[in-house]
Order: structure tokens, then sequence, then C-alpha cells
């Protein structure tokens, strides 16, 4: 039994958010942020667009990809940390939007790790017994309303977008799908990357939005550190466990579009090529559970990777959650 790929899509709202927007904005400038991030622009979603139109969006295109009906949808999951409510989940919301009408739907939170824990529980649980033949897995987030505007350090970094994969169960014995996992958690991290308001610890009230609770607080250099090294980490272990060599096996490295020196110090440091290592984040910035699931859409669009090519997956975020996931497409 394999699990295949069927399809892909995403979706990046039109807006633009340019550096040179931001520098109207905040005491920043152009050649900080592409120097320290590698981030030229990002897209915002409209103000009627939601998490999940825009996560919608990418579904239809990943259905359309494969030639399969919403209505053989099996389930839905969406990876998002910017949901349209706390309830009903989003992935609700798009079953609306797209009719899915014999899907089981729910969202998950694992922020920047959100799309690989997706795939580990769609291919690893949901889709082992065969109980599902398609299951949709989505990133979406709309970020911009979740960014203190007025933060320097964290405003420059995000951007909203989707991206889904159809996931089939398929009988044919390639062998595509998952083929190995290193996924992590270790909770002694929460604080250094989190959004403190909104939730039970601090509902939502005046003093919440007085102290900006309900925007991202990241400590920055310390993320930093510790995502090279937890990325590189998950990468050696799933290359040791399906026994393969990411330099010499492995076509592209998609890891999570954080900061283009997070991904040039793990490039360097599992020794792969520039053309082994999608990079978007000069035109779109961090799009969280988003990131990986758009930038697995564009290798397949724009032929980097092709049928029985392995992809090497690899994410870090709040939590901490990281992990890393080998997958023949
Ligand atoms: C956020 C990040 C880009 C900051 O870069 P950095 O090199 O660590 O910068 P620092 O925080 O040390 O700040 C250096 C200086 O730049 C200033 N600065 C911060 N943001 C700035 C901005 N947008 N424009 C201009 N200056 C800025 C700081 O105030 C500081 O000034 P000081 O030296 O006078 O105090 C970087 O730490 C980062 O990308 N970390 C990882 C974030 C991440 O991946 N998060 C998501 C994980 S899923």
């Amino acid at each position: 039994m394999s699990i295949k790929i069927a399809g892909t899509g995403s979706y990046i709202p039109e807006r633009i958010l340019t550096n040179a927007d931001l520098e109207k904005m905040v005491d920043t400038n152009d050649e900080w942020i592409r120097t320290r991030t590698g981030i030229s622009e990002r897209h915002l979603a409209a103000p009627d667009q939601v998490t999940s139109d825009l996560g919608a969006e990418a579904c239809r295109k990943a259905l359309e990809a494969a030639g399969v009906d919403a209505s053989e949808v099996g389930a839905v999951i969406v990876a998002t940390c910017t949901p349209d409510y706390t309830f009903p989940s989003t992935a609700a919301n798009i079953h609306r939007k797209l009719q899915l009408n014999k899907a089981f739907c729910f969202d998950l939170s694992a922020a920047c790790c959100g799309f690989l824990s997706v795939l580990e529980t769609a291919c690893g649980i949901m889709m082992a017994n065969k109980k599902y033949r398609y299951v949709l897995a989505v990133g979406a987030e709309k970020l911009s309303t979740i960014v203190n505007w007025d933060d320097r350090s964290t405003c420059i970094l995000f951007g909203d977008g989707a991206g889904a994969v159809l996931l089939e169960n398929v009988d044919d014995g390639d062998n595509t799908g998952l083929i190995a996992s290193d996924m992590n958690t270790d909770g002694n991290w929460s604080e250094i990357l989190k959004l403190p308001g909104g939730g039970s610890v601090n509902p939502p009230s005046e003093r919440t939005i007085a102290e900006h609770l309900h925007g991202i607080h990241m400590q920055g250099q310390e993320t930093f550190k510790l995502a090279v090294n937890a990325i590189v980490s998950a990468c050696r272990t799933v290359e040791s466990e399906a026994g393969i060599s990411i330099r010499d096996d492995v076509k592209l490295v998609i890891p999570h579009q954080a900061n283009i020196r997070i991904i040039q110090a793990v490039a360097k440091r599992l020794d792969i090529t520039d053309e082994q290592v999608i990079v978007n984040i000069n035109r779109y910035g961090n799009t969280s559970a988003a990131s990986i699931a758009i930038c697995f859409d564009e290798a397949v669009r724009t032929g980097r990777l092709q049928r029985g090519d392995l992809a090497l997956l690899a994410s870090f975020g709040s939590g901490l959650v990281w992990g890393a996931q080998l997958i023949r497409y």
C-alpha cells in the first residue's frame, strides 16, 4: 500500500506589502529586512478574505490538479494558528465552501510545524487502515490578523497564504508518500514564541488588548539558534532511518520559510547544493503552517519535483515543535 500525492494547490492573496511599505509603518528599512531575513515582500489577504477562503482556494486547485471531485474527499485536516473562529473549525468552513459533503473535517494546532503534523496524522494514522481514500492536507494562515503592526522586530516577518495536497490511498505498490519521519516537541521552550492572548490563560479583555497580547511575541535570536540545530537533527534522523543520503538521494529539501539565514545554515550543515533547496521567503515571508504546503505546490508546478523524486520536508515552530519527513512524490 502507498499514499500518493494526487494533486497540489496553493493560494496567495493579491495584495503585496513591500519592505518599502513597511518603512512607512515602523522604523525599519529594506536593506535591514532583506539581509537579516531574506524577505522582500509578503502578501496580505483582503479584509473580507478569511483563512478558510484561502484554504478553500488551495484545496480547489489541488482537487483540480488531481481531477478528483469534491464529493470524493473523505477527510480534511487544516493546520492553522489563525483559524476563522476558535470553533467551528476552519476545516468545517472549507467543507461548507467547497461542499465536501462526505468529508470528516478538523483543525490541528502546531503553529509553523502544522503542515508536517497534518501529514503525520493523515499518512501515519488516518490513512493507514485504508478507511479514507482521499484526504486533503491543508496549511492556511491569515497571519496579518495576529501581527502587531507596531512591533518592527516581528511585523516584517509574516505573510498570508495557503497550500494543500490531496493524499490518495493507492494499491500500486510504488512506495510513494511518507517514507520516514521524525517529529518532536519540547514544551519547556513554550515562552519564546507565542500568542499570549485570547486563550484560557489570558481571555480577551481590555487589559489583553492594551498589552498587545493578541499579537505574536517572539524572542528572535533564541528561536533562530534552536531552529537550526533542531531542523538539522531531525533531517539526520530521517536520513538514517530511511537509509538514504540527503546529499545524494534527495531531489529537493523543502524547509519552513522563516528566515533565509536559517535555511542557508541548515543547507550548509546538510552539505546540500542550492539547487536542492526551495526558497520563496523573498516573495511571501513566513506563512507559518502554509509555508511548506505552498513550497510543495510550487515545486510540483515548476517541475522541480517529478514523480518518483524524494523530497525532504523540515520545519520548526512554536511549542516548540519540530520535525522532518521524507516523501516520495
Ligand atoms: C527576528 C530576526 C530577523 C531578528 O534578527 P537579529 O539579527 O536576531 O536581530 P536582533 O533581534 O539581534 O536585533 C538587532 C538590532 O536590530 C534592531 N531591529 C529589530 N528589528 C528591526 C527592523 N525591522 N528594522 C531595523 N532594525 C531592527 C533591534 O532593535 C536591534 O537593535 P539594537 O542592536 O540597537 O538593540 C531573527 O532573530 C530571526 O529571524 N529569528 C528567527 C525568527 C523565526 O524564525 N521565527 C519563526 C519561527 S517559526
